[in-house]
Parts: structure tokens; C-alpha cells; sequence
């Protein structure tokens, strides 16, 4: 099962990650009555803006958080349109097929993408369309180094020995492949950079711990969290140029074909 989050700081802190959705989903061509997953839903802040895209439609929205499914479901409460469940998108089945999927910021928490994949295809309906964005390919390089660096201290090295991160920061070629080996044609990727800049360490830390390095100060104990985090943001505050995490977004379309040749399984598009 994924890890747990801090749903109350991470619904305070996303404003990176809402303004991102934002972006992603004005770029998409919604008819507005689609029955859409939002996988990997948090606290429902950028599931709210594609509901506005969806005057006749309906959201499933799926978390593996204990915590963010509960905040999404206070923030959807009497909403008929929406329904939040607790579920881990690696072992996801749908009732009904989706017309579309989408994702945003939660890709790249899941190791396994050719799985992912598999799973996201199986919920959709033929013809139906993948969209999601996700950490990619140099995602956050000064925010890893100076992590390593504080890692690798006297310390914090102790907290670290064996852990390795759990994360994919997958480039444009290996994730059009696995799309396709999951069955899905039309697929385009692409990466772009969303440098974001914060005012002061303080406030780099604050989001460092609940958000970027949510998994590393799961491996120390509580005392020993937030002067990880500060002494990141530190280090981040010492080198060359503004303070700023350096994010790389991975961006993919993908539908899943109109109907598959009975004989081989392999893809066909109608018409
Ligand atoms: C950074 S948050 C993104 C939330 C929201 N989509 C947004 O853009 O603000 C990543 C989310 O992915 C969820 N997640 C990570 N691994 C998951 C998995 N295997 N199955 C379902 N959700 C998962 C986490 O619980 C977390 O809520």
C-alpha cells in the first residue's frame, strides 16, 4: 500500500499541484457529461475544477491515503456527482468502465508504471482517454542533490542505511512504451519545467516535509523530521541561484483503441 499523508497540510501547501491541474486540464477537450477517475484524487483540490468541467458528468475519485480520502469526502459531501473510495490504483477495478482517466502529481509516488498502466486500461471503456501528468525526467534534480548531501551526513545517515526511494521519474520513450504495451494507442508525452519558487526556508521545509520528501521523513522518527527538512531547505538556501525546486512535469495522452482483433488481442481503430 502506498504512504500515508498529512492531508490537512498537503490541502494548505498544493497550490503548486492545484495551479499544474489547472493548467493540464484546460488544455483537455471535455464534452462535460464523461464519467471521469481522478486517480490519485488527495484532498480533491484539482478534483473540484475538473468537476466544473463536468456539468453532466460524474467523477470517481480514488486515493490510497486513509487521510486524503477522508478530506475529500468532507470536501464532496452532498455532491451527488462525485464518489470517493480508498483504494490502491495498482490493484484498481471499476465497476463500470470510465470515459476518461485522469491524473495529476501522483504517477511518479508509483514505482510500477507498466502495471499502473495495465490497470488504468482495464478502467477504461474502448475509445476511452488517458490524461495525466506526473513528476518526469530530471524532476527536482537541486532538490535530490541537496537531500543526498544532508543524507549522507553524520546526522542522518544512520536513518538511511538500505532505504532507497521509492519513486519514477519516467522520461518521454519508456513511458510512450509501456503506454503502448498496456494497450493504449495515440500516445503522446512530453516534459516541461515548472520551476517554483518559495520566500523562505522556513516555508521550503514545511512543504519539503509534507510533500517532496514525504517518504524520507518516513523513515526517521518524529523528533528527527522537521530538522531533516530544515536542513534541506538549507542546503538548498546555499546553492547558486534562487531558492526554488526544479520541476520537471511528464505529460501523456493516450486512448484506448475502439476494439481489440479477437485473434491476436492487438490493438485495431475503427473507421
Ligand atoms: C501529491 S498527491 C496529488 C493529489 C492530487 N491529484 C493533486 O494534484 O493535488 C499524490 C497522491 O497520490 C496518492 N497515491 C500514491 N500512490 C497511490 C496508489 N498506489 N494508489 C492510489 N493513490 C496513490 C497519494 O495518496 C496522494 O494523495
Amino acid at each position: 500500500m502506498a504512504l500515508e499523508w498529512d492531508a490537512v497540510s498537503y490541502e494548505a501547501l498544493a497550490d503548486p499541484m492545484t495551479r499544474w491541474g489547472a493548467a493540464f486540464l484546460e488544455r483537455l477537450e471535455l464534452r462535460g457529461d464523461e464519467c471521469v477517475l481522478d486517480a490519485g484524487c488527495g484532498t480533491g483540490r484539482v478534483t473540484e475544477l475538473l468537476l466544473e468541467r463536468l456539468p453532466g458528468g460524474r467523477v470517481l475519485a480514488v486515493d490510497a491515503s486513509e487521510a486524503m480520502v477522508r478530506a475529500a469526502r468532507e470536501r464532496f459531501a452532498g455532491e451527488g456527482r462525485v464518489r470517493v473510495e480508498r483504494r490502491d490504483l495498482l490493484e484498481l477495478e471499476v465497476g463500470e468502465p470510465v470515459d476518461v482517466v485522469f491524473s495529476t502529481a501522483t504517477f511518479h509516488w508509483i514505482p510500477d508504471h507498466a502495471r499502473l498502466f495495465r490497470r488504468l486500461a482495464a478502467a477504461l471503456r474502448p475509445g476511452g482517454l488517458l490524461a495525466a501528468q506526473c513528476g518526469g525526467e530530471g524532476n527536482i534534480l537541486r532538490v535530490r542533490e541537496a537531500t543526498e548531501r544532508v543524507m549522507r551526513g553524520e546526522r542522518f545517515r544512520g536513518f538511511f542505511e538500505g532505504w532507497e526511494e521509492n519513486k519514477e521519474y519516467a522520461g518521454v520513450e519508456v513511458t510512450k512504451a509501456r503506454l503502448e504495451a498496456a494497450g493504449f494507442e495515440r500516445v503522446r508525452c512530453w516534459l516541461h519545467e515548472e520551476p517554483t519558487r518559495f520566500d523562505s526556508v522556513g516555508k521550503l521545509a514545511g512543504y519539503l516535509r509534507t510533500i517532496i520528501l514525504r517518504g524520507h521523513v518516513e523513515a526517521l522518527p518524529e523528533e528527527e523530521r522537521d530538522p531533516f527538512a530544515v536542513a534541506v531547505a538549507r542546503e538548498m538556501a546555499a546553492m547558486d541561484g534562487p531558492l526554488l525546486a526544479d520541476y520537471v512535469r511528464l505529460n501523456m495522452l493516450a486512448r484506448k483503441p475502439e476494439r481489440e482483433t479477437a485473434t491476436t488481442g492487438v490493438s485495431v481503430q475503427e473507421g
